[in-house]
């Protein structure tokens, strides 16, 4: 495919060197921008950057190079206006270039091997044992998830971590809880929900008990010290949760590579500890062992508590030198909420004056709250929403507007539960990450809004044109090149060149919704060239160039939302 931004820097270098002046290279290719209005060409540059140089104003200088440049078959006209210089492409090349490139490409469009040769470690859901999935875990679950996807497709090595939180001392108090209240049975049938109720139960009668607290305590020494019981319960909880987390996973089509946790680390902190100690950085603050970081405006590091237990920050800090050590990574993100921010940048600070020069390498993706509208759904018990009923309900919603649309769908359940789960997971992928959200089922699941629905329903559009013209099969057919010669055709085609790019930005800054965004983008340009120019027609030539459109848009949303996490059904 031609690369027609670098085209139209060389020869805006040419024309410049005919005039007399000296630009640097690059600074021209940046200067080319693709145009604001398809209108006014497919790329401009405005020429301000040029006025100090060359002593004159932005609008002569413009007029110069727009005398001097010489049109070819990529570039086929330059005009001056005001500061600015506007170049016309050749777009039914671009229009033939495009398609041809997706065409041949097919689903691995958008893909590269920019990440060759590099590893990158995502720490994300990282789930707490005893403790449901509620719908706080999304986020860090949806946009981890999409990112795992977009590194592969970029050729990176990836691997997905869940840095379990299965360690600390609530988990003695459980132990008490299920000896004193529990029944086996009973939480194998009722899974976390039965936990949290015992560990409810146990804070509500360690107030008036207080033995109860020591008793917990003793226990949770048991889990570390290895004892055969504690280990034996604590092993059983642990079951518990990651069967019900597993469940949702899988609905959500979400993969770790790693189920290495908090009490992975429990005999991996020493070294760590006895590293910064020797560098002098551990210091003693009322029994406790901390990294004094007043110097950078932050509160202590702690690291080790007065009774000699560590800290999660403790436990990050020998997780981040184990993942080093054993991924050798190249990035290492940590897709967890901003309200730990202030422990992350804790973190990456100590390992910074530790001297480490990974420590740049470390990155904490934060993102904002989702939160439901208050009332668009009741909660079982207590105040936590969780997040297999909010898919849930999310799903039955679908299948009822299916019902509604298509009754005679076939696997109905099976679409309703993609769309369902889509519309939840676009929810969390749409805005740029660091914005908190509310959502209003009837908002994700509009199909006509800015949603996943309404691309699964465009995707599936585009399929049954298609069918419908006859095609099973997309073929490099006999087509008429004046049938994709419209506006609508180009700004479609714009779109669709501009997918690759926006794999490579939506990695490059942690943000799925470049390629969210982008998708929305793509469906509104597809749905206008639909109505604007008539695809199933009498005229075959005419019809066969506007269905490898037809195709290239299918193959793109296809694409955009595997890389979001949510699948496209052929049919709706
Ligand atoms: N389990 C923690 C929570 O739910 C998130 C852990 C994030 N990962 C990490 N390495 N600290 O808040």
């Amino acid at each position: 495919m031609t690369d027609y931004k670098k085209h139209i820097s060389s020869l805006v270098i040419q024309a410049l060197l005919e005039c007399g002046a000296a630009a640097e290279e690059q600074a021209v290719f940046n200067a080319v921008v693709p145009a604001a209005d398809d209108g006014f060409g497919d790329y401009a540059m405005p020429c301000f950057f040029l006025a100090k140089a060359m002593r004159t104003s932005p609008a002569v200088i413009a007029q110069r190079l727009a005398e001097k440049i010489t049109p070819d078959g990529v570039m086929e006209r330059a005009q001056a206006v005001n500061g600015y210089l506007n170049f016309f492409i050749n777009r039914k090349k671009f229009i033939y270039e495009t398609l041809a490139e997706v065409e041949t490409l097919g689903e691995k469009y958008g893909d590269s091997d920019i990440g060759k040769g590099k590893t990158i470690v995502i720490d994300y859901s990282s789930v707490n044992i005893c403790k449901s999935f509620h719908i706080g875990h999304l986020s860090t679950t949806a946009i981890g998830s999409s990112l795992y996807k977009i590194y592969k497709a970029l050729g990176y090595d990836v691997v997905g971590v869940n840095h379990l939180g299965d360690y600390g001392t609530q988990f003695g108090k459980m132990i008490v809880a299920f000896k004193l209240w529990g029944d086996r049975q009973r939480v194998e049938k009722e899974g976390v929900a039965e936990l949290q109720r015992l560990y409810v139960k146990f804070h509500q009668e360690e107030a008036e008990n207080p033995s109860l607290t020591e008793e917990a305590r003793k226990w949770f020494v048991k889990i570390e010290q290895g004892d055969a019981e504690a280990t034996r319960l604590f092993e059983f909880f642990k079951q518990i949760t990651l069967a019900e987390v597993k469940r949702i996973y899988e609905r959500l089509d979400v993969h770790f590579d790693s189920w290495n946790g908090e009490s992975f680390y429990n005999d991996k902190m020493q070294e760590p500890l006895r590293m910064l100690q020797e560098k002098g950085l551990v210091t003693e603050s009322q029994g406790a062992k901390v990294v004094d970081l007043s110097d950078y405006g932050m509160p202590p590091c702690l690291l080790v508590k007065s009774d000699g237990s560590s800290l999660y920050a403790t436990r990050d800090i020998a997780a981040a030198i184990w993942r080093k050590q054993n991924y050798d990574f190249y990035k290492c993100l940590y897709v967890v909420a901003y309200q730990q921010n202030l422990h992350f940048r804790q973190v990456f600070k100590v390992l910074e004056l530790a001297g480490l020069p990974w420590a740049k390498d470390l990155v904490h993706v934060a993102y904002g709250m989702v939160s439901l509208e208050e009332g668009s759904m009741s909660t079982r018990k207590g105040n936590v929403v969780l997040l297999k009923d909010v898919l849930d309900k999310a799903v039955e919603k679908a299948q009822d507007i299916i019902t509604a649309k298509n009754p005679l769908l076939e696997n109905k359940a099976q679409v309703a539960e993609q769309v369902g789960v889509g519309a939840v997971l676009f929810s969390a992928l749409e805005n740029s990450k660091i914005k908190d959200i509310t959502f209003t089922f009837d908002r994700v699941l509009n199909f006509d809004g800015e949603t996943a629905p309404y691309l699964q329903y465009t995707h599936a559009r585009c399929r049954s044109i298609a069918e419908k013209a006859g095609m099973s099969q997309y073929v490099k057919i006999a087509h008429d090149p004046e049938a994709l010669n419209n506006p609508e055709t180009l700004r479609l085609c714009k779109l669709i060149a501009s997918f690759p790019q926006a794999v490579k930005d939506a990695g490059e800054k942690y943000e799925p919704s470049i390629i969210s965004g982008l998708l929305i983008d793509v469906a509104q340009a597809f749905n206008k060239f639909y109505m604007e120019r008539r695809v199933i027609s009498d005229n075959l030539s005419e019809q066969n160039a506007r269905l490898r459109a037809v195709n290239a848009a299918r193959t793109v949303l296809k694409k955009g939302l595997s890389l979001l996490g949510i699948q496209a059904p052929d049919k709706m």
